[in-house]
């Protein structure tokens, strides 16, 4: 037996296999590029291998390639009954995720990290704002994320996925100190890790240092290949503060090179809720979007997303579907009970669906309530802002500018110091 990085004995003798596993899970967690190809390197040099199988299928995962993430998971299952009990836990837990068995993954997570907390491929399921924490839909789940992270401070130490995790989970509660130092650390440690570059520019965004962030990111995104994970989403922090700081131009390229829904090649999570984002939020600043663009992206969400019940997918379909006057598709998300957040769907749809018919204050009044907890919907405080500024978009075309500048001051004082929300 030998040991993975994180000190895990691994059930395979061959070293290449090892090292070419413990290269997979490193580009996995930084989301830098060849994360697949490191795994099937590994699973070559031992076709036995059975947590390379499962590492692999976790990447086809983001990728949206079901398939072949069954294919892996038979793969693991069938050599698990001579794997140690760590291994056998790995295995169960990865094959609750996978089979989209989210809230029973969670358990298990957590379970499975009392016994080995530095099995760090369980580790990471738990951690970042689309995790299993990310999505529960719970009220709290912020400050879950925190608790959770930190518990594993004792075994992880000065680690770049720890400190990188560590420090997204402080920025989302507003311990920006902290997560500036654990963020250089990690950095330090790993410059070619994406999420922390990633993290590194939500810290900006939270700073309200903008020009700073584009700077930064646009620099530090000239080698990441179009293929890696986070490139879609990269990208749409580059375009949203190309928006906000005036670039306007690069923001539409952005749109049309980086993060095209025909030319993407990142998770359709991220492909789905980026472009909508992004054109909804040009919307807001006031800026014109050609209807096309909308119905391009709610055919696309159809497409990818045709059964409602992820709420922050279900949240960005809502907005392309409003905006391109497909209501059926609209009304379908409304009336949805799926998922463990269609509470607060329907809230948002139906906003939207009022703001499309410019019953201004009835959409106030729907985005009001779902500002009581839109945390419990997933996705970060950056891209949460969409509905903010949603609700002081539509105080502010009903007369009410004063209470929309002042929702944005107790909420995101970061609007009121730029021109976010159009008439402001
Ligand atoms: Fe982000």
């Amino acid at each position: 037996m030998l040991d993975d990085a994180y000190g895990n004995p691994v059930a395979t003798l061959s070293v290449q296999a090892r090292d070419a596993y413990d290269l997979g899970v490193s580009k996995f967690l930084g989301a830098e590029l060849g994360v697949s190809d490191a795994f099937e390197t590994a699973i070559n040099a031992d076709e036995s291998f059975a947590l390379a199988y499962i590492g692999l299928a976790r990447n086809l995962q983001l990728l949206g390639q079901p398939d072949r993430v069954m294919s892996c998971l038979r793969k693991s299952r069938d050599l698990a009954s001579s794997l140690s009990a760590r291994e056998r836990s790995h295995i169960e837990a990865s094959t609750l995720l996978l089979e989209g068995n989210a809230p029973a993954a969670r358990a298990a997570v957590y379970k499975h990290v009392e016994e080995w907390p530095a099995d760090v491929m369980i580790a990471q399921m738990c951690t970042s704002v689309f995790g299993l924490i990310g999505f529960s839909g719970l009220p709290g789940r912020e400050a879950e994320q925190l608790a959770f992270i930190s518990r594993l401070s004792p075994y992880y130490g000065d680690n770049w996925w720890f400190r990188t995790q560590l420090a997204f989970a402080q920025i989302e509660v507003g311990q920006l100190a902290s997560a500036q130092e654990n963020i250089e650390i990690a950095m330090n440690a790993n410059p070619r890790s994406a999420h922390t570059a990633h993290i590194r520019a939500h810290l900006y965004y939270e700073n309200m240092e903008d020009k700073e962030g584009l700077n930064y990111l646009s620099n530090w995104c000239k080698d990441y290949d179009p293929s890696a994970t986070l490139y879609n989403h990269i990208y749409w922090h580059v375009g949203l503060w190309s928006l906000e700081t005036g670039d306007i131009d690069r923001m539409w390229q952005v749109l049309d090179i980086n993060i095209s829904p025909e030319q993407s090649q990142g998770p359709p999570l991220n492909v789905l809720t980026d472009a909508a984002s992004l054109l909804f939020r040009a919307e807001l600043a006031g800026l014109k979007v050609p209807v096309e663009r909308w119905k391009k992206l709610s055919a696309y969400s159809l497409a990818r997303f045709p059964n409602p019940g992820l709420g922050f997918a279900d949240l960005h379909a809502a907005i392309t579907h409003s905006r391109s006057g497909n209501r059926d598709a609209l009304e379908a998300l409304i009336h949805s009970n799926n998922g463990p957040v269609s509470d607060l769907t329907k809230t948002l749809a139906t906003g939207y669906k009022e703001m499309e018919d410019e019953n201004w204050a009835m959409a106030a009044k729907q985005f009001c309530h779902a500002m009581r907890d839109h945390a419990r919907i997933g996705g970060s405080k950056a891209q949460r802002d969409l509905i903010d500024y949603s609700l002081a978009s539509c105080l502010v075309r009903d007369g009410r500018q004063q209470e929309a500048r002042t929702l944005l001051s107790i909420t995101r004082p970061r609007a009121i110091t730029k021109e976010v929300v159009a008439g402001l």
